[in-house]
């Protein structure tokens, strides 16, 4: 790894296992994405998104409302787009150039349903149980916000295009738990190489 992928490993591992630290780690990891933003989609590789259109496959009912955190460029939401032609796809970022960079390249017959904007996962400007999927791909996963946006029986599909070799990663014998913690049920890992994915259904709200 080099030096920019060890500090998104290590803020990864500090803010997953510390949470309440994550106001001192935003500032430096949204900088980071900041300057790297014009460049993120050049040599990227092709197999970025193998692990996260596995898990995507598993999924039976089409969602209407699908939110994508932690969005960069816009990938993963212009996939789901692409699979459910009826969703609605909202992509947030902590990295105002990530968004620009994500609206640039939304071809126009898409826009009226794919949309970008800058938010905090840990913190989502969206009310309780509003999407259907919630995805991600080599993002940071904040359980308690994301087990609070999935509606009751809704997905959430946390994918990791390199597997353990992603430097945003969490190891499923930690995600597992923290996610059956805040309420996800049906959390299970699937491989799909080079990357791996977590699919997890939301169970549903005690009264
Ligand atoms: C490794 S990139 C992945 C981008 C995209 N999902 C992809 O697969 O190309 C991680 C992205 O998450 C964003 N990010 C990191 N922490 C975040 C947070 N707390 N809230 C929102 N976005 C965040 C970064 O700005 C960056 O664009």
């Amino acid at each position: 790894m080099n030096a920019l992928e060890r500090f998104a490993r290590v803020t990864t591992v500090a803010a997953t296992r510390m949470p309440w630290l994550w106001p001192l780690l935003r500032s430096p990891m949204r900088l980071m994405f900041d300057r790297i933003a014009p460049q993120w989609d050049t040599n990227r590789s092709p197999a970025r998104l193998t692990a996260f259109e596995a898990a995507l496959a598993t999924i039976a009912d089409a969602p209407a409302r699908v939110l994508d955190v932690g969005t960069g460029t816009g990938d993963v939401a212009l996939a789901v787009a692409a699979r459910w032609p009826e969703a609605e796809v909202l992509g947030f970022d902590l990295s105002q150039r990530m968004i620009d960079e994500a609206r640039a390249k939304t071809p126009p017959e898409l826009r009226d349903r794919v949309r970008f904007d800058t938010a905090d996962a840990r913190h989502l400007p969206v009310e309780d149980a509003s999407f259907d999927l919630v995805a991600m791909n080599n993002m940071i996963p904040f359980a308690a916000e994301l087990a609070r946006v999935t509606a009751d029986g809704g997905h959430l599909v946390a994918a990791f295009t390199r597997g353990a070799g992603t430097p945003i990663y969490v190891p499923f014998d930690r995600l597992r738990p923290d996610l059956e913690r805040h309420g996800f049920e049906d959390v299970r890992e699937l491989a799909a190489d080079p990357g791996t994915a977590v699919v997890a259904r939301r169970g549903p709200r005690v009264p």
